[in-house]
């Protein structure tokens, strides 16, 4: 079939209205044909017969009167073995190779295989001729890194085949057909190690979702111990400028415990992207001992390029993290940040001229950011085995303000939301997530009652910081005083971290939960002191053991030395224990 051809009649930013003759549907791909080159673009409204498309790439040159070619298909990704590593633009081209292609300024209209097509795969049959199979349905599988990647009947191919052809053991390429599929008809067809799945549609090839329960340890003890993060559950990470949101979606990358790692970065300063190619091929997986890299995927737009390409980046980096969920495998899908694409969704939707909703954004915000969350899930496949992805995005609303749109339309969707807190972040209290503000929907890995026994103190800590700057360090108790001690040492040895040091970066979940009960036992003591002076005194100085023990390698000589030492304190100044703690502490 000739696919539907059209002509530009009107060029607005990086829209184009064009008139068609045939047939077009949404979310249909048509190239804008601008001297030599095609520009790929995506059809985002349609009205009669004039269609408007949202173009990737810079319109610069586009008239009234070029042609337009309908592909009669719905932006997609490929789907294969040799996605891990790669470093995409939001249509899945691959950048180091497009820079390669095209010289240091990208170029418009080069668009280049997702997959490597000359590599060759060890590929091993698993079903043999004869058999039934679905969609989804693993006919073979390869190694990719440390994985075994499913090749997987096509998502697409709907209803029941018999397997009337399949390759036996051996090496194959990308492209090579490894199955032949027969349909109840007799329609045979031919199946690759890759297949095209469009990013907008939710891949659904699984038998139930469940509920997300077990926490998504990222050994960051904030989240793990306070507000944690379930596997296959959604959190969001909104925080002024600067205030580390970055950082912690880097830490989170390095350490979550998960199998792949797929960041979006879209719309982020280009620097900063440039910062994240660097390093990460130089990071080492801990548990794998080889380059992170080779378990990350990284989908990258700077704010530099066009905004549809934005949005175009986190369904692809989505639909991605949803076929190697497929396999059985763990994957978290960092976004950031998912303000750049409402707002690339705010300039579309303004020159559409929709009715415009709450600071300009389109009234359809809450409901494209929830189907976006929507994607992550823990699920059963058909095998048994489970998958999950879990979505963590980043919001970056104008001057920190929570109330803005975005953060509150992401808020209604996730299970756990950790605010960045610009005080803390100017104060240098890393990670800088608010202790009030944040919240969590799913359990972490220390009972919730000992977690609010804790949180506790630093609430009212920080209420009686916050008198104490009314009615000054004479005003208040001595009562009051302790428990403001109390408050800040679970703020400086708990809720802080050094993302720079070695040992303190990344604390597994053992270590948190032995510091915890450490940390306890100094909470709940009652301690009496004759004054204020003596009371500050003793806690500056418990204070810097406890660093220096968090500092220290888990449970070596110098750990169990100064545990020791943190006993012997407590011990020589508590009158006894807090009668309500006495359960925790058991
Ligand atoms: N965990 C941390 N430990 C130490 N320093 C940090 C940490 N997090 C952030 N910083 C400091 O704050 C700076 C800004 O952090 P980051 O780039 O993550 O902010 P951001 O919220 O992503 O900013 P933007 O809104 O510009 O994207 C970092 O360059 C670093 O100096
Ligand atoms: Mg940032």
């Amino acid at each position: 079939m000739i696919g539907t051809k059209g002509t530009v009649v009107a060029v607005n930013g990086n829209m184009v209205s064009v008139r068609f003759d045939g047939a077009v549907s949404m979310n249909e791909v048509g190239y804008v044909k601008v001297a030599d080159k095609r520009l790929k673009s995506e059809v985002i409204r349609i009205r009669g017969e004039v269609s408007q498309l949202q173009v990737f790439e810079i319109t610069k040159g586009i008239a009234v009167g070029d042609t337009v070619e309908y592909t009669g298909d719905m932006l997609a990704v490929e789907l294969g073995p040799g996605l891990l590593g790669q470093v995409y633009d939001g249509l899945q081209n691959p950048l180091p190779q497009l820079a390669e292609a095209a010289g240091f300024f990208l170029e418009r209209g080069v668009y280049l295989d997702p997959l490597p097509l000359d590599k060759a795969w060890e590929f091993t049959p698993t079903v043999k001729t004869g058999d039934k199979v679905e969609r989804a349905d693993t006919l073979g599988t390869v190694s990719e890194g440390a994985f075994t990647h499913r090749i997987m009947v096509p998502f697409g191919m709907y209803g029941t085949y018999t397997v009337s052809k399949i390759k036996a053991a051996g090496s194959y390429k990308i492209r090579d057909t490894i199955a032949e599929l027969k349909d109840e008809k007799g329609n045979v067809s031919p199946v690759t190690m890759s297949f095209r799945w469009p990013v907008k549609r939710a891949v659904d090839c699984y038998e139930e979702r469940l509920k997300p329960v077990d926490p998504m340890v990222t050994r960051v003890r904030l989240i793990d111990t306070f507000f944690p993060v379930a596997r296959g559950g959604t959190y969001c990470i909104p925080g002024p400028f600067g205030a580390g949101k970055t950082v912690l979606q880097q830490i989170t990358s390095r350490f979550a415990d998960v199998d792949i790692v797929i960041v979006a970065a879209c719309g982020e300063r280009a620097g900063e992207v440039v910062e994240t190619l660097k390093e990460f091929p130089e990071l080492k997986d801990e548990r794998t001992g080889r380059s992170l890299m080779e378990r990350t995927i990284i989908i990258c737009n700077t704010s530099s390029m066009p905004v549809a390409a934005r949005e175009a980046s986190v369904y692809t980096a989505v639909t991605l993290a949803e076929y190697y969920r497929q396999m059985g495998l763990n994957i978290l899908l960092l976004a950031d940040s998912t303000s750049r694409w409402a707002q690339a969704m705010r300039e579309m939707s303004g020159r559409l001229e929709e009715i415009p909703g709450e600071e300009a954004f389109p009234a359809y915000l809450e409901s494209t950011i929830a189907s976006f969350y929507e994607r992550a899930g823990i699920v059963r496949l058909k095998d048994n085995s489970l998958g999950s992805v879990t979505i963590g995005g980043t919001v970056s609303p104008a001057g920190g303000n929570f109330e803005e749109p975005v953060t509150q339309a992401t808020l209604k969707v996730v299970g756990a939301f950790h605010g960045l807190s610009r005080e803390r972040s100017d104060a240098r209290k890393f990670p800088a997530i608010h202790p009030l503000d944040s919240w969590s929907k799913y359990k972490g890995i220390i009972d919730e009652e000992k977690v609010g026994y804790a949180h506790g103190f630093m609430r009212r800590g920080m209420e009686v910081e916050q008198m104490m700057k009314v009615v000054g360090e004479e005003g208040t108790s001595i009562e009051d005083y302790i428990i403001y001690l109390k408050g800040e040492l679970i703020d400086s040895v708990y809720f802080q971290q050094n993302s720079f040091d070695e040992v303190d970066a990344a604390v597994k979940p053992e270590r948190q939960k032995y510091t915890f009960n450490k940390l306890l036992m100094i909470l709940a003591s009652q301690f009496s002191f004759p004054d204020k002076n003596e009371a500050r005194i003793w806690f500056n100085r418990l204070r810097q053991k406890f660093l220096d023990y968090n500092g220290s390698k888990w449970q070596d000589e110098r750990f169990t030395a100064l545990e020791k030492e943190i006993d012997e304190a407590i011990k020589k100044q508590s009158k006894g224990l807090d009668k309500a703690a006495e359960k925790y502490l058991a």
